[in-house]
């Protein structure tokens, strides 16, 4: 519900420069002003028009994707209104805000941290680790002191809404995650049509002028996981993959299922084998319920892919997730992905 009613302020934002649409078929949707498809930006989650503004901001002016994503990811991530993402984001069930991040560039260039604490920019220490360190994932206290000594600041992330809502959640605590899960994601939730409210991972794939291919994801994780708990957003292949001869992915949702396919790499293969990016997002959906079936038949997952002509494919395994892009002209576009099931 929430979802849908900032999609309809959008919409009045811009006194109706926003679409929205509903993916129909497995067509790719194809860039209406811009024959080449680029400039282009795609996030999760139709509230992030707000940050695909700030990549557009660098894309039209020519800069580079990975420049863009970075950019635009930041805007959640400062967001205390965003409960699943930086700053704001709902902590683990022992009350301590950790957060998961990647990025990776078209040149096969590739940066993560992961279970990262009182950093408010996690996607800018990925950028860090990517192009100041030989290595490509940092973990934990190595990456808060890494973030340290190059110069971000120690922060409290936990805002006072989001431990207002962790200690009501732990009046009823569930230990095992999957459990507390299928708790927080019923259908019926009413703060959204998909139950994920708590859980909207951003992932943003962007291509530059120039024709290149970028991505960033970026997270809180599952609201109440247990400590140390690390999703699918900061893995390069899982949450994110980036082949700039091929095109882009990037998932939201149970991360845990995401990675048992390995996700976003699944995707960009099914299109380096001739398959579009609405097909292949729904191939790797698709794989995902058959090898899970009952066990996910309650969760979300949602995958975004790019190739490199420009066209986009959204899809998810219920109803409810929303994403937003901007191409061609500029103007912002929201969408909900078509789903495998129905409700
Ligand atoms: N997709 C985000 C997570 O599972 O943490």
């Amino acid at each position: 519900m929430k979802r849908r009613q900032a999609i309809q302020k959008g919409m009045l934002a811009t006194g109706g420069l926003m679409l929205l649409r509903k993916s129909t078929t497995a067509e790719t949707i194809q860039p209406k002003t811009n024959t080449a498809g680029f400039p282009l930006v795609i996030s999760t989650w139709a509230p992030n028009v707000k940050a695909n503004a700030a990549a557009w901001e660098i894309l039209s002016k020519g800069g580079r994707a990975l420049d863009a994503v970075e950019a635009g990811v930041r805007i959640p991530e400062a967001d205390p209104e965003d409960s699943s993402v930086g700053y704001g984001g709902l902590p683990d069930r022992d009350g301590h805000v950790t957060l998961d991040a990647c990025i990776m560039d078209e040149k096969g260039n590739c940066g993560s941290v992961m279970f990262l604490r009182h950093i408010m920019h996690p996607i800018s220490v990925a950028r860090l680790v990517m192009e100041k360190t030989p290595h490509v994932v940092l973990v934990g206290e190595g990456a808060l002191q890494f973030a340290l000594k190059n110069g971000f600041k120690k922060e409290n992330l936990l805002t006072p809404e989001s431990e207002k809502i962790w200690r009501n959640w732990l009046k009823k605590s569930q230990y095992d995650p999957m459990e507390t899960l299928r708790h927080m994601k019923k259908p019926e939730d009413k703060r959204s049509k998909g139950g994920m409210d708590n859980h909207d991972t951003i992932g943003m794939l962007a291509i530059d002028q120039n024709g290149n291919l970028s991505g960033a994801c970026t997270t809180s994780g599952m609201a109440f996981k247990m400590h140390g708990r690390v999703g699918d957003s900061p893995i390069i292949g899982a949450g994110l993959f980036v082949d700039n001869e091929v095109g882009a992915a990037t998932s939201t949702g149970v991360g845990e299922e995401v990675i048992r396919i390995c996700g976003s790499h699944t995707i960009v293969e099914a299109m380096r084998y001739g398959k579009s990016p609405q097909e292949a997002c729904k191939i790797g959906v698709e794989r995902m319920l058959k090898l899970r079936k009952d066990n996910i038949k309650d969760l979300q997952i949602g995958f975004l892919a790019v190739n490199k002509a420009g066209e986009i494919g959204a899809f998810s395994l219920r109803p409810g997730f929303t994403y937003a892009f901007r191409m061609g002209d500029g103007q912002d576009v929201v969408s909900e992905a078509e789903s495998l099931l129905k409700n």
